[in-house]
């Protein structure tokens, strides 16, 4: 390995994981609907419906607060209380937490090393008389083999649910993810590819259950308050409506869709930026015969690029070495069978168990400028100098 000569280069600033990205735009389109006087669900989120859907190439989407909810009440209208859902372990909890909320149990699955992804192979041996679904995580916005997930799946008459809150605007063999499953679940947290204060989106293509998560984001009402305004004017508002099931509180409101809607607009174009820079790390850390770069980019598959991560055997140590020079890093994810409340569905996975230990996230986020980067794989460089 060539050592560096130079010393670090001095940087007056601190480098975070993760940032949103916006403009006065973004500004300006809440304006308006704060000026409007309609700051709930509304006509904006009627747009971003519309829009989001069109740039899925799904035939509808349903709005909601976040991918935790969507993840919830997707496998609610899936109908898996009380079977089993396979499921990964690499994942941010609220992908498992959807499973309880269910009353349904997590069946671990473990996943492909180089993808991190879950492996077809497992998914199959874990599937029982009571499997019901499977959830998928696009990891970092990289689809998952789906050819052969889709193939289980069908043989076994189980529906996929995939969770694809790092992978707005991923594709598959030139199919856009949520165009794909029958029920796909997308997450607008504020650090996600497509940031708004919160919010998450079920793409589909089945009326019947187009119409029921429309009623369960809403208490259970069967009309939401700005059709129940839309008709007449704001005098004749009609108060009646019925509610025969048990709904959430879940929906979105127009403040949130107003900046989605400037987001989804920019969303190929800063997607485009995260894989700009996830190259130059690419370009970067070749040299570097200690770190590798799990995700391994296939042939006709485009990743949003939600995150950039490393495996190296000293990832607490770099971490640490980078906090030291002002950049954050992160871990994604402490697997989820590890944690406390997953326990009672902890099963041997070798190959989650070994790669956690070994993952770093370092920053990616549209508006890390390429000075930034390279500072950073300077300070990587240094680590062992
Ligand atoms: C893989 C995955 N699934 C689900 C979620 C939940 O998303 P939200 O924060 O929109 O509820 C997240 C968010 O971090 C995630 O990373």
């Amino acid at each position: 390995m060539t050592l560096p000569q130079i010393p670090i280069q001095k940087i007056d600033h601190s480098i975070p994981v993760f940032r949103p990205y916006s403009t006065e735009e973004e500004v300006e389109s809440v304006a308006e609907v704060l000026r409007s006087g309609w700051w709930g669900q509304g006509p904006k989120t009627i747009e971003f419906e519309k829009q989001f859907a069109e740039f899925t190439g799904a035939k509808m989407a349903v709005s909601l607060n976040s991918a935790t909810a969507a993840l919830h009440l997707a496998l609610a209208v899936a109908g898996v209380e009380g079977g089993e859902v396979i499921t990964t372990s690499m994942t941010f909890v609220s992908t498992n937490h959807a499973i309880l909320y269910n009353d349904a149990t997590p069946v671990f699955a473990d996943i492909q090393a180089n993808t991190l992804n879950l492996d077809p192979d497992d998914i199959e041996r874990k599937i029982t008389p009571k499997t019901r679904a499977i959830i998928v995580v696009h990891y970092g916005g990289y689809p998952a083999d789906l050819d052969r997930i889709y193939d289980i799946a069908n043989h076994h008459s189980l529906t996929v649910i995939e969770d694809a809150a790092h992978a707005a605007g991923s594709s598959y063999h030139g199919k856009p993810i949520g165009s794909i499953a029958p029920l796909t679940c997308f997450s607008f947290h504020p650090v996600k590819n497509l940031a708004t204060g919160d919010g998450g989106m079920i793409t589909l293509d089945n009326e019947e259950w187009d119409a029921k998560l429309r009623r369960l984001r809403w208490v259970g009402i069967n009309k939401d308050t700005w059709i129940r305004s839309r008709d007449k004017d704001a005098s004749q508002y009609s108060w009646e409506y019925d509610v025969a099931e048990l709904g959430y509180k879940y929906h979105t409101n127009d403040i949130n869709s107003a900046i989605a809607l400037v987001q989804l607009k920019r969303l190929p174009e800063t997607n485009a930026r995260r894989r700009e820079i996830a190259h130059l790390y690419d370009e970067g850390l070749r040299e570097l015969d200690w770190i590798q770069r799990p995700i391994i980019h296939g042939d006709d598959m485009v990743s949003a690029q939600h995150n950039y991560v490393i495996r190296l055997d000293e990832r607490d140590k770099l971490g640490a070495w980078l906090h030291e020079h002002r950049v954050a890093t992160g871990m994604h994810y402490i697997p989820n069978h590890l944690h406390e409340l997953y326990k009672p569905y902890a099963t041997p996975l070798p190959v989650t168990e070994r790669e956690w230990t070994r993952l770093l996230t370092l920053p990616l986020y549209p508006a890390l400028t390429d000075g930034e980067v390279n500072y950073i794989l300077d300070v990587i460089r240094h680590y062992h100098a």
